[in-house]
């Protein structure tokens, strides 16, 4: 379905006010081994596989343009670094910067704070996981908001079927505070799947480094929450029932992802997980930035977009 001229009219009326956090960094975990969607796996990584109609780190680049943040450090192997990069760039298209590091081998989500000990550099991080998708409404307020109000750790919660499968946060419906957390328990406590966004402070890296790997030999991110829980400072935000949260694993969920993207996608007329629309939105760049991509996509349905949106 083409897009509707109200619909850009809305874009340009709803231009997002987001306050720039300049000491927050943000971390995309893009590695890892991507057993179960092999032989895809063997020619291009899982982060650069698509989603409908871009590429799936498209997505969680957009959640953290759309968070504020403006340096980016994008962790993945020694194979998929180099084109990860070079698919990329340095981000300053986008108004932002993207630098990228080596995890030599799949040691965890928790190592991910090792290995980005230098980007760090003793400030807050927010690390989104490189095959996580969300989409909310309003997902700049609330995430301003989290990144203001962050005290400790926070993390996001989101209802599942198989709770088995995932962190499982067990909340006290009085208080509305966290009893207890669970990686992949046998008796789930609650449904509440702890998705793969995470707010931390500056002292993740010192937290991350006196960790021990699990059964299996990761740095689990589970251990590393409890660290803060043990403290009293873990917090958490829910996603609500509306929202969309998918963590795209196996050859289902990038179809399931593809068809519900293409679905909103036409539906409302506007792209989910642009991040050249994104920036604009945030201000990072300005309507001469987006020119240049209409030219650069400019025999694509992509290029076609951000043509409509600047009513060119
Ligand atoms: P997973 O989906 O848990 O693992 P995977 O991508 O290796 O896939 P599979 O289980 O099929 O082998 O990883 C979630 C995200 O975190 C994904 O973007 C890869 C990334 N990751 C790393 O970058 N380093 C790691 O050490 C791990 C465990 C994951």
């Amino acid at each position: 379905m083409e897009c509707t001229i109200s619909s850009f009219y809305l874009i340009k009326q709803e231009k997002l006010q987001t306050v720039s956090y300049k000491n927050y960094k943000g971390i995309i975990l893009a590695g890892g081994s991507g057993n179960r969607l092999r032989p895809l796996t063997d020619f291009v990584c899982k982060q650069l596989l698509p989603v409908y109609d871009k590429p799936l780190v498209y997505y969680p680049l957009t959640s953290l343009i759309l968070a504020g943040i403006k340096e980016i450090l994008i962790i993945s192997t020694p194979k998929d670094t180099p084109i990860l990069q070079s698919s990329l760039g340095d981000g300053s298209e986008l108004g932002i910067s993207i630098q990228y590091k080596v995890q030599e081998k799949p040691r965890g989500l928790a190592d991910a704070f090792i290995v980005a000990e230098e980007f760090i550099d003793g400030h807050p991080v927010c690390m989104i996981l490189g095959d996580n998708i969300l989409h909310k409404s309003g997902f700049s307020e609330f995430m301003t908001d989290a990144l203001e109000n962050n005290k400790g750790a926070t993390i996001f919660s989101f209802p599942v079927q198989d709770p088995t499968r995932f962190g499982i946060l067990e909340i006290d419906p009085e208080s509305d505070k966290i009893l207890s957390l669970e990686e992949k328990p046998e008796n789930p406590k609650s449904n509440l799947a702890v998705i793969g966004l995470y707010i931390y402070d500056k002292t993740v890296v010192e937290k991350a480094k006196k960790q021990k790997p699990s059964d299996r030999g990761e740095l689990e991110i589970t251990d590393l929450n409890k660290q803060y829980f043990k403290e009293g400072t873990l917090n958490f935000s829910k996603l609500s029932r509306g929202d969309i949260w998918i963590d795209v694993g196996v050859f289902d969920s990038f179809c399931d992802a593809s068809l519900l993207i293409k679905l909103i996608e036409s539906r409302l007329g506007l792209k989910i997980g642009s991040p050249e629309e994104a920036s604009y939105m945030c201000g990072n760049i300005d309507e001469k930035n987006l020119r240049f991509f209409a030219k650069k996509y400019k025999d694509s349905p992509y290029g076609a977009y951000f043509r409509k949106l600047l009513d060119v």
